[in-house]
């Protein structure tokens, strides 16, 4: 199941953010090569605009391409062994199973008319060839546009080699870039030599043009061109080995390097460590140091946007940088030339298992919306950090993988928490990081439906916990294990785990999401055992833990419980309601477990209503969605029965015939669709002009009036006299149930609905 990210979007193929200076020819070429060939890889050196083309030469085939075109950035990819990951993740398939990602993707494929254009091969080439090859074969409706420094080698492959460009498009090039720093330049008679003998000194290379043009900013072009002709002289003397084309863009860099301040300097050179985008928080914190006070590091940052070494860019949870990539490779030239990169790797893993505490210490509280958001985000960083974790000695790389368990566990990437966390425990020496490690792991493994990985890693934690006397260790292991009972479908084993595990975790005093988690699934087994009124009871008692603390994402799965035992006791309509708000709450936190789960009690619901149609599709679309988490119903008999009698209950309604063509509708929707399907959305928005409902609580709308009159949560949290963590829950929850990401949305929709 393709997940794209607006409903009915097909492909991610980004905008132009600055104008493009058009290659016609090779536009034109490019797009003949793809329709002869399923492979064509664009080569070139650094900063040619092998990128840009492939984007460009992309965008004008999207037609052809039933299923669309689908950009996957391989740039900050340093780990072979997560480029099919990332791959799966751009495409929108999260896997979490254990079966082969490659496997996965060659089937997410198999069906579809897909341009995949993979970018920046050239750092995990092989692993990208034998992605490439595979998919070629397995998916014949594919066809593959790669960019690479370097051919990746593949059967079939067509080669195009991206020329630096000619002159009047460089001077254009040129012309352009000028007049965004400098307004009202405009290439005239005046200026036309020299800006061609510019063109001509950089070797056409734009982004050798475009860091030179920046500096019509300080420089005037009679100054730009002398300097550029002291830099670039040496050059043509063709004394350096190599690609001379690379060697100019070097120089470029080099020249626009030099122009910078030094600590400006220091700063492009460090903050090459950062894989992706970084907020200006992280860039203090790895950055400063060693004469350079923390404050200092915002001015350096502004001057290198200014130069645009660094582009800045705009994210609902503020602004992000990010070093362009050949810039990026040639800071880290500096620092390692300097001897310092490995101690600016170890900030920067500092700085993330940091990060990653303080988002574990937060997840149970009103900010966890946001955590998944964040950290989704820092996915680039959080991996270059583990990675840099694992290549060298200590335990930091076995913290950091179970630092992130909510991450893994909680928001869809069960299948990355498993390459990680195996990593983890294999390195890990006995002691209580190992044990976290192992129950985390066992945790992962229990949700993919692998309960025999799970059982071993679980028994051996708590084995060691009972040994070494750690409490904790011996809570979580315990609650775990019993999680396997349950889907094990062992009810006595796993409730008596249960009420060990919630005994130890009131003994120490310990509150958060596991703690609500083990109350509802003990409720889950209450439910099998048709105990509606235990259930009950455990459910409301968790549900009333997360919304003192304002955590909705274990809170979620106690609506889920909840819902189970009202459509057991026939009241269709209240499991109806609390099914979708389950499913309104997972789909915040991209949780497909929790997502598939919602959907499937959905369509019982909607079997019981005698809507068979309805039931049908959404039996489709979740086993779709299961292909991608694990177990269809962890391969549990109490968990399955519901969903067999649903479906036997459609077939007979239906006729064999009509069912299957009614799921395999189902099947064929993406992620997106098949939410907001399950959730009835299309009604919703046509109903709501007429009757104009808002989804909002009384208390939740008072506090959207007060976001559109301009307030802070301080002081909404003074005027409604409520703690300030409760009234951040509430905007949290107004984002969420709106489905907005700012506070403005929300003031935009408060005023609408006024009018
Ligand atoms: N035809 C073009 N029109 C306008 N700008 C361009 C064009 N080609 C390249 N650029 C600009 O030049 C810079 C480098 O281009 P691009 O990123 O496409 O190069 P690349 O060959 O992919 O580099 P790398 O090997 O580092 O990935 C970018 O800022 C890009 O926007
Ligand atoms: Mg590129």
């Amino acid at each position: 199941m393709g997940g794209s990210l607006s409903p009915g979007r097909k492909g991610n193929l980004p905008a132009d953010t600055t104008t493009f200076v058009d290659r016609k020819h090779d536009v034109a070429e490019v797009r003949r090569l793809l329709s002869e060939s399923r492979l064509v890889t664009l080569t070139g050196v650094g900063g040619v605009g092998k990128t840009r083309l492939a984007l460009r030469a992309a965008a004008g085939t999207s037609r052809a391409f039933r299923d669309g075109v689908w950009v996957v950035d391989l740039g900050g990819v340093t780990d072979p062994e997560l480029v099919v990951h990332t791959v799966l993740e751009q495409l929108g398939v999260h896997d979490d199973t254990v079966r082969m990602h490659r496997t996965v993707l060659v089937e997410h494929l198999r069906d579809r008319q897909v341009l995949m254009v993979l970018d920046n091969c050239e750092h995990v080439v092989a692993a990208a060839a034998d992605l490439v090859d595979a998919v070629l074969r397995g998916a014949p409706g594919v066809r593959v546009l790669a960019t690479s420094r370097e051919r990746l080698g593949v059967d079939g492959e067509h080669l195009w080699q991206v020329a630096p460009l000619p002159p009047d498009p460089a001077l254009a090039l040129f012309a352009e870039r000028a007049a965004a720093v400098e307004p009202g330049f405009v290439l005239d008679e005046g200026n036309h030599d020299e800006v061609g003998q510019i063109c001509a000194l950089l070797a056409g290379i734009p982004l050798a043009i475009e860091l030179a043009a920046v500096r019509l900013r300080v420089l005037n072009l009679d100054h730009l061109l002398s300097r550029l002709d002291n830099t670039f002289r040496v050059l043509g003397d063709g004394k350096r080995g190599g690609d001379p084309r690379h060697q100019t863009l070097h120089a470029a860099v080099d020249w626009s390097f030099h122009l910078c301040t030094l600590p400006e300097q220091i700063l492009w050179a460090r903050a090459s460590v950062f894989a992706g985008t970084f907020d200006l928080e992280a860039a203090e914190r790895v950055c400063s140091g060693d004469g350079v006070a923390p404050e200092q590091v915002l001015h350096s940052l502004m001057g290198l946007v200014d130069k645009s070494v660094v582009v800045s860019e705009k994210h609902p949870s503020g602004t992000r940088f990010r070093l362009l990539e050949p810039l990026r490779q040639y800071g880290l030239e500096k620092l390692r030339a300097a001897g310092r990169e490995q101690v600016l790797r170890e900030r920067h893993r500092d700085h993330y298992i940091d990060w990653a505490e303080r988002r574990e210490q937060e997840w149970f509280g009103p900010a966890q919306p946001h955590i998944f958001r964040l950290t989704r985000l820092e996915q680039g960083n959080l991996r270059c950090a583990l990675d840099f974790c694992f290549d060298s000695d200590g335990d930091h790389c076995v913290h950091l993988a179970s630092t992130l368990w909510f991450y893994w566990a909680g928001c869809g990437m069960l299948g990355e928490g498993r390459h990680w966390l195996d990593r983890a425990v294999a390195r890990a020496k006995p002691g209580p990081l190992r044990a976290k490690a192992l129950w985390v792991n066992g945790y992962v493994a229990t949700l993919q439906g692998d309960l025999t990985a799970a059982t071993a890693m679980l028994d051996e934690c708590r084995g060691y916990a009972v040994e070494s006397g750690d409490a904790s260790a011996l809570a979580y292991s315990t609650h775990r294990i019993a999680c396997t009972h349950l889907v094990g479908d062992d009810l006595d084993l796993a409730d008596g785990m249960f009420e060990e595990a919630m005994r130890l975790y009131r003994g120490q005093g310990t509150v958060n999401s596991h703690t609500m988690l083990a109350g509802i699934e003990l409720a889950i087994s209450a439910t099998f055992r048709h105990d509606f009124a235990a259930a009950e009871r455990l459910c409301v008692e968790a549900k009333a833990v997360g919304e003192e603390h304002g955590e909705q994402w274990a809170q979620a799965y106690a609506i889920w419980v909840l819902a189970l035992c009202a459509w057991v006791s026939g009241d269709l309509a209240g499991a109806d309601r609390l099914g979708r708000e389950c499913l309104r709450i997972k789909r915040t936190f991209h949780d497909l477990l929790g997502i598939v789960l919602s959907i499937e009690i959905l369509a019982w619901i909607s079997a019981s209503q005698g809507n068979a149609g309805r039931a049908a599709t959404l039996l489709g679309a979740t086993s779709e969605i299961w292909q991608s988490v694990g177990y269809p119903m962890f391969g549990s008999r109490y968990f399955g029965a519901p969903h067999g009698e649903c479906e036997s209950a459609v077939v007979s309604a239906l006729g064999e015939q009509e069912f299957r063509s009614v799921f395999r509708k189902g099947m064929d929707l993406e992620l997106e669709d098949a939410i907001a399907f399950a959730i009835g959305e299309e009604q919703e928005r046509e109903a709501a002009p007429v009757v104009a409902l808002t989804p909002l609580t009384r208390r939740e709308q008072q506090v959207a009036d007060l976001i559109a009159g301009g307030m802070s949560n301080k002081e909404i949290a003074a005027r409604l006299v409520i703690a300030r963590r409760t009234a951040e829950g509430h905007v949290e929850r107004i984002l969420q149930k709106l489905g907005f990401t700012s506070r403005a949305q929300i003031a935009t929709w408060v005023t609408q609905r006024r009018n």
